[in-house]
């Protein structure tokens, strides 16, 4: 049904298990091309009011998003988010205002090293492709951070664009979860996504750089690099990291 749902679950608790590689610091700010992916801040309440207040974007998403979204629900998020550890949550600035979002909600326990990667950005900006660059940039920045070997993402079945941003970037569709989700008046099946760093040395351990000699053996669809795995170039400026 639709309606307004619990902003203040907006996000779940963080986990204490979420571990940084060794020398890896999160970016405070990740240049792509024309946009960027930044934190969120005071002063982006009004923005963030005019681009999340859609129900084309609340249909999609998990019931923590809230529709209508309100001045409130605003302050809530940029109050929530500036408490977590730096690198889960961006911003998606485009031509100067927060248009967007995307980020990484690490799971627990056992889970602790697979992370949900979510995302949306303003319909005024859908199909330039900006998602999908974002989505490679969040995706590379994720893996070369945080001690993550997993990302995956849980797409409603009537969101073909979603799906098709994560196969651009090299997901894969593990499973069609039938009946998973009630959204909108229905229940609808919804695809399970995901993203594996093969290849990746075990928990804890240090990545070779780039002018060291490699500690693990990555063979092409195995490597320690998740955009060379995809076959796609880094999609972050020079200057991005
Ligand atoms: C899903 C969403 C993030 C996509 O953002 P975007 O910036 O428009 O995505 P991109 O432009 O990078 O790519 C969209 C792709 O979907 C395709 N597409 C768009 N509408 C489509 C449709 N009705 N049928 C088939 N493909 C469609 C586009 O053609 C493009 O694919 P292509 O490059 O192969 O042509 C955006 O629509 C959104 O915010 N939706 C609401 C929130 C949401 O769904 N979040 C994800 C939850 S899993």
């Amino acid at each position: 049904m639709r309606g307004r749902t619990n902003p203040t679950r907006a996000i779940e608790e963080p986990s204490p298990g979420l571990k940084l590689r060794p020398g890896a610091t999160a970016p405070a700010r990740i240049p792509v091309e024309d946009f960027l992916l930044r934190p969120w801040r005071k002063g982006d309440e009004p923005a963030l009011v005019r681009h999340a207040d859609n129900i084309k974007i609340w249909r999609n998403l998990h019931d923590a998003f809230p529709h209508p979204y309100t001045r409130e629900d605003a302050v809530t998020w940029i109050e929530q988010t500036t408490k977590l550890q730096p690198g889960l949550i961006y911003a998606i600035e485009v031509q100067g205002e927060a248009a967007g979002g995307i980020g990484i909600t690490p799971m627990k326990f056992e889970h602790r090293r697979t992370a949900a990667i979510g995302y949306w950005l303003s319909e005024l900006y859908w199909g330039r492709g900006i998602t999908t660059k974002a989505m490679r940039a969040m995706t590379d920045h994720a893996f070369a951070t945080f001690d993550l070997v997993r990302l995956e993402a849980l797409v409603f079945e009537w969101n073909i664009p979603s799906t098709r941003v994560l196969e651009k970037v090299g997901y894969t569709q593990e499973a069609r979860m039938k009946k998973r989700v009630t959204k909108d008046g229905r229940t609808v099946d919804c695809f399970l996504y995901a993203l594996v760093r093969e290849g990746c040395p075990p928990q804890g351990s240090a990545l070779p750089s780039p002018s060291e000699p490699r500690a693990f053996a990555c063979s092409p669809r195995r490597c320690c690099s998740p955009s060379a795995a995809r076959g796609s170039r880094p999609a972050t400026s020079p200057a991005g990291r």
